[in-house]
């Protein structure tokens, strides 16, 4: 048995991180600090941190088959040049809610693009109920909006047979899975497949490993935890040094490392103090299983 270690890859903090995002060919870690409006890309090998500031709150980022990025912008979804930092407006949503925003996004195996929205908050996870929905922006420039009345739009991920589609309502308190048509995208016949338990908060961000199982983020809950979606039940839990863990990816060498963002907004000073990993992002080894490549959007 090989044992988990937990260490902090980057030491400057995020208010919120989020959509950490693994891309092979430069060895490297994408992931968004929402509201700072950046978008980073942590080299494995060297180390070295780039960013790219957009012009509001950045929510998802994935790879573009084409080249360069997508991104969840305000309630826009951008392409983006890393080359030169530019950005350009493939589709906006929710044009009649002023307040909200994008939050969450991934692309599906067949490289569609789906990402959700949520009012604004006054504090996490306090917010105007119902306002969010989740968006799925097709490699034609079509966008379809797939749910509505969403509090927050959250953690995503698709079965390793691409039959079922996970999602994340966080203030349902529940993991859902829908049935899903690869070939058309559509999904349907909603269901809870994991209910949270009071000490594992809110559920955040997600992503799936190679043997079918769930590893969610706990917001406030500062964990991550394995779950198995056919039976309902929890596997494991890993607990990590600060409480607002927020989202989950694998990467590295065979996918085998897991990445997982953190916040330190919403935490009070004296919070902040006793945690002072709050918002870096954290790998860890020695899970002894392996997640999957990211899809690219294929627009
Ligand atoms: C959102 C945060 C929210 C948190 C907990 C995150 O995905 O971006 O704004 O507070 O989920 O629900
Ligand atoms: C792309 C493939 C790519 C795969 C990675 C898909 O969206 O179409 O080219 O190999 O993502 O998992
Ligand atoms: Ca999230």
């Amino acid at each position: 048995m090989s044992s988990v270690k937990i260490e902090s890859v980057v030491l400057d903090s995020t208010r919120c991180g989020e959509s950490p995002v693994w891309e092979e060919k430069s060895n490297s870690l994408l992931y968004v600090d929402i509201p700072s409006k950046k978008i980073f890309r942590w080299n494995s090998l060297t180390k070295q941190v780039q960013d790219f500031t957009v012009d509001s709150t950045v929510s998802s980022v994935a790879i573009r088959q084409s080249g360069g990025y997508v991104a969840t912008v305000g309630t826009r979804f951008c392409a983006l040049n890393w080359e030169d930092r530019s950005s350009s407006d493939l589709c906006s949503v929710d044009k009649d809610k002023k307040n909200n925003r994008f939050n969450d996004g991934k692309i599906d195996p067949a490289g569609r693009y789906f990402a959700g929205t949520m009012a604004e908050e006054i504090a996490p996870a306090v917010l105007e109920r119902h306002q969010g929905a989740l968006y799925v922006l097709f490699p034609s420039g079509n966008v379809e909006k797939y749910v509505d009345h969403v509090d927050i739009s959250n953690g995503l991920d698709w079965s390793m047979d691409h039959k079922i589609f996970y999602y994340i309502d966080s203030l349902s308190y529940s993991v859902d899975a829908f049935d899903y048509d690869l070939h058309t995208g559509k999904i349907a016949n909603r269901r809870s497949v994991y209910k949270m338990e009071k000490e594992e908060h809110i559920p955040d961000g997600m992503c799936i490993d190679t043997e079918g199982k769930l590893w969610v983020a706990c917001y406030n809950g500062g964990r991550v935890i394995r779950l198995d979606p056919e039976t309902g039940t929890r596997l494991q839990t890993v607990k990590l040094p600060t409480e607002k863990t927020t989202s989950c990816c694998f990467g590295g060498k065979d996918y085998s490392e897991l990445y997982v963002t953190s916040a330190r907004d919403g935490l009070d000073p004296d919070k902040l103090s006793r945690q002072p990993e709050a918002g870096r992002i954290f790998k860890i080894t020695g899970l002894g299983v392996k997640g999957v490549a990211p899809h690219a959007f294929a627009g």
